[in-house]
């Protein structure tokens, strides 16, 4: 059975290692905070107003400003710069109290971010792309979403000021390869299965 690392590379037409391209470079300390933040107000806006309804309603349930920040923290955590995105859910974390991890697996139904205890102890193992898939839970991530998605961050990338051609090549192919990562967490969880758990993620990323 292929793994999601294998279908999101055969779906996006993106090699493994081009997707993680992004770790060669800091591209937070390049491109720096603020043009973090046009890209992701900039793709938002295109979000928000796009005249396809399908998509636009996937995003119905959430705040444009919330939903920005909450996009430039992740891509500024994941670029190298400060851990934002995990100190907001620490605080979270924090104003909960601490509640115990059922060993070292996540139940799909105990998704990390409707409990940021879990989500604390996935995010400082850097396992970034199975927790994006339960954030990712309650949306369809169809192919055609994806695409969409893909199309908005090209667009956004194209016409905010500032960034070079190779951070826009490294950034495309990280979103490409997540995005279709997410369209095969998103079949998983049609056919009812398990978010893997970090020792199938470790087996997935061999
Ligand atoms: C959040 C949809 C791809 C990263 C969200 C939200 C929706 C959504 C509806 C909730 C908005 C919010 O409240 O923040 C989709 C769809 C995608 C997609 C349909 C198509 C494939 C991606 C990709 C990435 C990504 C490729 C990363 C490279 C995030 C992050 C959040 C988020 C970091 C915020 C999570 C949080 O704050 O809890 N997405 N997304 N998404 N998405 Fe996506």
């Amino acid at each position: 059975m292929q793994s999601l690392q294998q279908k999101a590379s055969e779906w996006s037409g993106v090699p493994t290692e081009d997707a993680f391209s992004i770790d060669d470079t800091n591209l937070f300390q390049k491109l720096g905070l603020d043009t973090f933040i046009n890209l992701s107000t900039n793709f938002y806006n295109r979000v928000y107003d796009d005249e396809e309804e399908w998509f636009r309603s996937i995003f119905a349930n959430s705040e444009k400003e919330n939903a920005i920040q909450n996009q430039y923290e992740f891509f500024i955590q994941r670029m190298g710069g400060p851990p934002l995105f995990s100190q907001r859910r620490e605080k979270a974390c924090k104003e909960m109290g601490d509640a115990e991890l059922d060993g070292d697996h996540v139940k799909p139904e105990n998704s990390f971010y409707s409990n940021p205890v879990i989500f604390k102890r996935l995010s400082l193992e850097k396992l970034w792309h199975p927790a994006l898939i339960g954030r990712h839970r309650p949306f369809p991530v169809t192919h055609q979403a994806a695409a969409r998605w893909l199309h908005h961050m090209q667009q956004a990338l194209d016409s905010t000021p500032d960034i070079d051609d190779d951070s826009k090549t490294k950034m495309m192919n990280f979103f490409r390869h997540t995005a279709y990562f997410l369209v095969a967490g998103d079949e998983l969880k049609n056919q009812n299965q398990q978010i893997p758990c970090k020792h199938a993620a470790k087996r997935d990323d061999s």
